[in-house]
């Protein structure tokens, strides 16, 4: 039997930079990225196409059976498709991520997304890293390196709303950092798996570190498990 990928957690916040640092490792290591947050993202865009209240527990256990999502690496990006849709612009609308904060919160949906977030990971060849906000404490607690990645709030905010006004989608600084207030509440104050670093976590707060220190910190920390793994 082939021994199990090398598996990475990095949860964190909202905006502190999961995202870009993931897809960077995800690139210079050769891992599978798993994007837990588009998961979540999928089932709210799924329930807003169909008219599902967003804490409609019998109707969003019933959509869970028919969730079908891969990732695709495409250059710099990393798609998300959704019964072979891309969705990838869709999901990130500040409605889908207020969205995707509420049906998380949900415990049908929570459970019901834990074998298919695994079974993306090990599917990988070398390894994955999987990006979210329980990764390390329930998704996979045994996880190889465990990362939480932080910032200050105000920072987040700027990423964020960065990010959205690059990708043309129309906002503002003030709003940006109300949503992500929302969310960051709703997100740690939720009694199932709620935002919360691992113990064993390696913690990074990124406010005032270039991306590409980021990175470097935590390709070392990973490259250091990998030798002693063997
Ligand atoms: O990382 P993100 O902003 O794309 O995540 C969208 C929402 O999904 C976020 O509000 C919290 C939730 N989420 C979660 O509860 N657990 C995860 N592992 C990933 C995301």
């Amino acid at each position: 039997m082939s021994p199990r990928p090398f598996i990475v957690a990095i949860d964190g916040p909202a905006g502190a930079g999961k995202s870009s640092v993931s897809k960077l490792l995800a690139r210079r290591l050769g891992f599978a990225l798993v994007d837990t947050g588009a998961i979540y993202r999928c089932v709210a865009l799924m329930a807003t196409r169909e008219g599902i209240a967003f804490d409609d527990d019998v109707k969003l256990g019933e959509l869970l059976g028919r969730v079908r999502i891969h990732f695709q690496v495409v250059g710099e990006e990393n798609h998300v498709l959704l019964s072979g849709e891309d969705v990838s612009g869709e999901i990130r609308t500040p409605a889908i991520s207020m969205g995707a904060s509420q049906v998380s919160g949900r415990p049908v949906v929570r459970a019901g997304l834990l074998a298919l977030q695994r079974r993306l990971a090990l599917e990988a060849q070398a390894g994955a890293i999987l990006e979210g906000r329980d990764i390390g404490t329930v998704v996979f607690p045994d996880a190889d390196a465990k990362f939480f990645l932080a910032a200050d709030p105000e920072v987040r905010a700027r990423r964020r709303f960065e990010e959205l006004f690059q990708k043309g989608v129309d906002s503002s600084l003030a709003a940006v950092l109300t949503d992500q207030t929302q969310r960051d509440t709703a997100d740690s104050a939720r009694t199932v798996a709620p935002l919360k670093a691992a113990d064993d976590a390696v913690h990074v707060d990124s406010s005032s570190m270039p991306l590409s220190d980021v990175v470097r910190t935590l390709e070392q920390e990973i490259e250091r498990r990998r030798a002693q793994r063997g």
